[in-house]
């Protein structure tokens, strides 16, 4: 069955918790859809994890819709999210409006993620009237790392965490179907989650969340630039890929691979005519 908005709010109603992983490809979100998840965000991260980049900052429309419409053909019951790069909604209602319809138009998702509170209702507001469903994004936003001056724990002041809990209302008011919480205090998030009608998505958050996100490569072990605190690494594919990485180096070295089975056939009759 193919997961919907009104899946995020029966579950939040039920007291069932949501998954959400990020993938930025066919063949990784079939794989996931396979699975379960409820939801597969194709976030910004890509231009940390895929293209090796060391922020968010230089991820265009062009890369979140290649990579989203490519994640869109395999997720079959998954709600896809794409998230709306950096300047691609900051700049005007209008251009959030017109952004947004695209990573739905070309990019196939099923709604978008924005960063950002109070100051982007205006925005979250337009995107909502159009017909999109828009997911907020809370507490660490990558986009405004160097307003952050890092990758730092948000609302850890009352008038931080007061902040945080009034753009949380802030972002349901204006018609978001979900927010996610980046960086937060497990108590401060708690908080959020019983103030606000709309399901929370944490991120190095607590399990007080009605639901929780990871990337990948994170979850996977593939990725080793930066491992966050919040990161559990449920397999090391990484290593097992450079195993086999180094085996078929190896092989193709020694000239045991390709073996016999791999080999394609031709009469002999065939090959002699040719001498
Ligand atoms: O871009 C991303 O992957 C995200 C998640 C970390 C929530 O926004």
């Amino acid at each position: 069955m193919k997961n919907t908005v009104l899946t995020f709010k029966e579950a939040k109603k039920k007291g069932e918790k949501l998954t959400m992983l990020t993938a930025y490809d066919y063949s990784t979100a079939k794989l996931m859809d396979e699975a379960g998840v409820n939801s597969i965000l194709v976030g910004d991260s890509l231009g940390n994890v895929m293209l090796g980049y060391e922020d968010t900052l230089s991820v265009t429309m062009e890369d979140m819709i290649h990579h989203g419409a490519a994640v869109s053909r395999g997720a079959k019951n998954a709600l896809v999210v794409i998230d709306m790069p950096f300047m691609s909604y900051q700049t005007s209602v209008y251009d959030a409006v017109v952004n947004a319809g695209r990573l739905m138009k070309e990019g196939r998702g099923n709604a978008v993620k924005l960063e950002g509170g109070k100051e982007v209702c205006p925005q979250i507001k337009a995107i909502v009237n159009a017909g999109i469903p828009v997911c907020a994004h809370l507490g660490l936003t990558p986009q405004s790392i160097n307003a952050f001056g890092g990758h730092k724990v948000q609302g850890k002041t009352e008038a931080a965490a007061k902040k945080l809990i009034e753009d949380a209302k802030a972002v349901e008011e204006a018609g978001a179907f979900a927010v996610v919480l980046e960086c937060v205090p497990k108590k401060l998030a708690d908080l959020v989650t019983k103030e606000v009608g709309i399901p929370t998505i944490g991120i190095g958050a607590g399990n007080g969340c009605d639901g929780q996100v990871l990337v990948y490569q994170d979850l996977l072990g593939m990725f080793s630039d930066f491992t966050p605190k919040f990161v559990k690494k449920y397999a090391n594919v990484g290593e097992v890929m450079k195993e086999a990485f180094s085996n078929y180096i190896k092989e193709v070295a020694d000239g045991s691979f390709p073996a016999k089975e791999h080999e394609y056939k031709i009469d002999d009759d065939v090959i002699e005519k040719l001498y």
